[in-house]
């Protein structure tokens, strides 16, 4: 307990100075910086390659400390009682008033916000005078961080300080949801689109992301583990490790196991880790066997067509 509050202490004094820090969430690491500073949100987009149209997601403790910044609406409302804190980012009109930086919207308009559940973060953010702006915690178009350990392999030294709060929970990205005008969802992500389709009474579209339009998914290579990827696998190639979600009976050794029981959210939860191990095994080609496309399996099988890019 004691070692809790000082380290909450130690990231809070890093955060303080406009410097840079690694924060857990139950989804992915997030690159956290003060998004009221320039500076900070200056030093995020440099630290992780990012081009600077691709806007930032900014972290709340609640919604009343969101309040100062963002117009809210009806939809916002329903899902933010039912799904927050937790996997869902809303993108919501910026107030005039707003002290955001503009670098993390690069001067656009509205705003993507997030209120995460990990615990420690919570109560990180619950003692900033400031929301926190941080994008996954990987190099640009890398595989995102879910231990604090990927991210030390992310960015060496350059990182002054990971707030280590464990694996992650969920393991994969938010769910984004544009709620600016009729609802739409612009990345799949932790939360099954059906339950928000349950909250608010209708069908939602999922946004195909038109190279014209900088938001989620916009540059075809994402989420990728820096060696080719090849999906619905049904056996390996030379060469390549095999990814699976079923267990078989015999098991090579190149075998890899997403889930033995073909479980969605242990596969999500497994995924980035996964890939990221099989590259520091050394093997150069990864196939994979074909993920159910249901609930969060969609999500695993969108990060994985991205990857497939590569
Ligand atoms: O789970 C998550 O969402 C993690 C954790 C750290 O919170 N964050 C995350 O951030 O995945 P990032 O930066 O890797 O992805 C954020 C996505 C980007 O693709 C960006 O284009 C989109 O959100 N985005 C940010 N602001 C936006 C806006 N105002 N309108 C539309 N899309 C936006
Ligand atoms: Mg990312």
């Amino acid at each position: 307990m004691k070692s809790i509050q000082s380290n909450i202490k130690k990231a809070k004094k890093y955060l303080d100075k406009n410097q840079c820090i690694a924060v857990p969430t139950e989804t992915v690491y997030g690159l956290a910086g003060n998004a009221y500073s320039d500076i900070a949100v200056k030093k995020i987009f440099k630290l992780k390659r990012r081009p600077i149209n691709n806007p930032l997601i900014v972290h709340y403790y609640d919604v009343n400390k969101l309040k100062k910044d963002c117009h809210i609406n009806i939809n916002f409302n329903k899902l933010y009682k039912k799904f927050s804190p937790g996997p869902i980012t809303f993108v919501l009109k910026l107030k005039k008033s707003s002290k955001i930086s503009k670098f993390v919207t690069n001067k656009q308009h509205s705003l993507a916000v997030r209120f995460p559940k990990n615990v420690l973060l919570r109560k990180l953010l619950k003692q900033l005078d400031y929301p926190l702006a941080a994008p996954s915690a990987n190099i640009s178009s890398r595989l995102s961080s879910v231990q604090a350990s990927d991210v030390v392999e992310e960015f060496g030294s350059k990182i002054k300080y990971v707030l280590d709060g464990g694996k992650c929970r969920i393991g994969i990205e938010s769910t984004i949801v544009n709620l600016l005008k009729k609802p739409e969802i612009l990345r799949l992500g932790g939360l099954d689109i059906s339950k928000i389709e349950k909250i608010l009474q209708k069908k939602i579209l999922i946004k195909n992301n038109s190279k014209k339009n900088i938001s989620p998914g916009q540059f075809p290579l994402h989420y990728s583990p820096g060696i080719p990827l090849r999906m619905n696998a049904k056996k390996p190639y030379r060469g390549e490790a095999f990814v699976l979600v079923k267990k078989r009976k015999i098991s090579f050794k190149n075998y890899y196991y997403l889930s033995k029981k073909n479980n969605l959210k242990q596969s999500a939860k497994n995924l980035y880790s996964l890939l990221r191990k099989i590259k520091n095994d050394g093997y150069k080609l990864i196939a994979v066997e074909k993920v159910r496309n249901k609930g969060i399996g969609r999500t695993i099988n969108d990060r994985l067509n991205r990857a497939s890019k590569y």
